[in-house]
């Protein structure tokens, strides 16, 4: 035992440490683990493993409720020992575990990131202000030079600052683990690192914020508009006061850029990803969708690949009503992948909340805690924003006009100008009320029954062939607000059949 352990400090950094690691790990720990919960011990003692958690809001307590009360379960099932050593929080007197466990807690974060007895940080921080990203990305790097492991639920602070805290683990030779940063309690990090190592990933679909996925599906599905949707939302505590980051696209897209690192090895600055929120999307959209279109709309962050050649896009997509992630409600997320060995899959659940949320995190450090290592990221990939100009899609273009004779031939105009062919031009009788709340959104001061909207629709065509016409359109003076122009994918690869559906194809 003595001999392997020297033989592991030599080797520390090689990478035959990895297995001589591990070696020592079992070893020392006396035991098989077997996930289904038998265990094969000897009559060694467990190993304990020292935590540190940064943070203690709604993960931070999800994390300490799972290590202080399952500790006994946990380590008959794994053979060693994990114990929250010290936590660190701004304001320790209005925490749960505090009245019990005091000691345990403290208002100096260097007590967790600096402590010898520590090896594995968890960085649960919430943020105020996107500026703090940079303070909490140091937290985690001078975690990771103290020889920590890391596990961190940040995806701000990964998109922003991914590739120096990538960086800073290799070069500290320690394991940096973030299964909770995306789509929370699904565990679609390891799937897509770990699970689909061999596969190649060409096309992925997330619905990402499930903050966006609860409004939508009350538009929807209960015909609410955006702003009762939005406040329903609030009162439900699924959004922030602030909805900003939700409904302007930016959480998705850190989401994405994230998954872009682990995926491709790309460190792709936020602002280059193309991003779409829903604040522009209203209960008409739904409803020429659902009964003129057999469709929904959804938020998704997507990914395509084509060859070495990658790009990233945040937008609402128009997709037949019957697919699997049209069918995906309330703040429920989802990610359908497409890729070359495994074809089509998709992973749909809860993507934030305490529990599931918690589980991610604590499943990282038992997996660090085993030994198992963090894979290599793939390499030779470029972010080609160009990507998406090269395919043709079909688009939905909804308009709301003070109504008079010849709009729509103008439009129809504009659009042959720039190549582009319409399909359908579709109208559906709208109310009063409909129109009024229109006029009063808008500002318009004519009366209602001026007031028209309407959609059509184009044939495949080139994105930028679409901008152009919308550019043009977008200065006449009979338009009440722009154009919505929205991406329709009706043939997004699914994992259900028409068969099996039956209804909304
Ligand atoms: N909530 C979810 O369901 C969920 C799901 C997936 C990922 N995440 C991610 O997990 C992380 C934690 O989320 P959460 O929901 O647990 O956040 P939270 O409830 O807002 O908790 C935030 C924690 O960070 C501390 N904090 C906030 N601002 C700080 C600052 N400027 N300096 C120092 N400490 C600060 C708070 O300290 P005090 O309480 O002492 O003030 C609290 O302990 C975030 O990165 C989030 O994106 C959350």
């Amino acid at each position: 035992m003595d001999f392997i352990r020297h033989i592991g400090k030599k080797c520390k950094g090689s990478k035959t440490i990895s297995r001589i690691d591990i070696a020592i790990h079992r070893l020392q720990r006396g035991c098989l683990f077997f996930p289904i919960g038998y265990t094969i011990r000897s009559t060694m003692a467990n190993r304990v493993i020292k935590i540190g958690l940064l943070g203690s809001g709604t993960v931070g307590k999800g994390v300490q409720d799972i290590l202080f009360q399952d500790a006994q379960e946990l380590e008959k099932r794994l053979g060693l020992r994990l114990e929250i050593e010290k936590i660190y929080t701004r304001s320790p007197q209005k925490k749960y575990w505090f009245s019990r466990l005091p000691h345990k807690f403290t208002t100096d974060p260097n007590e967790v990131i600096r402590n010898p007895v520590i090896s594995i940080v968890i960085e649960v921080l919430g943020l105020e202000r996107r500026e703090e990203t940079r303070d909490i990305a140091n937290y985690i790097v001078d975690a990771l030079k103290s020889g920590k492991s890391v596990v961190t639920a940040n995806k701000a602070v990964l998109a922003s600052y991914g590739e120096e805290i990538h960086r800073a683990a290799v070069e500290a030779s320690r394991d940096l683990r973030f299964e909770a940063a995306v789509a929370g309690g699904i565990p679609i990090i390891r799937s897509l690192g770990e699970g689909l190592l061999p596969d190649h990933v060409n096309q992925l679909y997330g619905i990402l914020n499930g903050t966006c996925n609860y409004i939508l599906s009350s538009i929807s599905d209960h015909g609410k508009t955006f702003e009762s949707a939005l406040k329903e939302a609030q009162r439900l505590g699924y959004a922030e006061t602030d909805p900003t980051a939700d409904i302007k696209g930016h959480d998705t897209r850190d989401k994405l850029v994230v998954l872009l690192q682990l995926l491709y090895g790309l460190f792709v600055k936020e602002e280059e990803v193309a991003t779409e929120g829903i604040d522009h999307l209203e209960k008409v959209d739904f409803d020429y969708a659902r009964q003129k279109l057999h469709s929904n709309i959804k938020l998704l962050g997507y990914v395509r690949r084509r060859d070495k050649e990658v790009v990233a896009r945040v937008s609402p997509i128009m997709m037949k009503g019957g697919h699997i992630l049209a069918r995906v409600d309330g703040a429920l997320n989802a990610i359908l992948v497409d890729s070359q060995y495994c074809e089509t899959m998709c992973f749909v659940g809860k993507g934030a909340g305490e529990k599931p949320t918690a589980n991610s995190v604590v499943s990282d450090v038992i997996s660090i805690a085993m030994g198992h290592h963090t894979q290599q990221r793939p390499i030779g990939f470029q972010f080609n924003e160009l990507l998406e100009e090269k395919d043709e899609n079909k688009y939905y273009i909804r308009f709301v006009v003070k109504d008079r004779p010849g709009i729509v031939s103008e439009i129809l105009g504009y659009l042959r100008d720039n190549e582009v062919n319409v399909d359908e031009v579709l109208q559906l009788k709208h109310s009063q009320e409909e129109k009024a709340y229109f006029q009063k959104k808008f500002g318009f001061k004519g009366a209602v029954g001026e007031i028209l909207p309407f959609i059509l629709t184009v044939e495949p065509c080139r994105e930028v062939s679409v901008r152009k016409a919308i550019e043009g359109i977008r200065r006449q003076d009979f338009l009440l607000t722009g154009p919505v122009v929205i991406k329709m994918l009706p043939n997004l690869p699914d994992v259900v059949t028409h068969q099996n559906v039956g209804t909304g194809l």
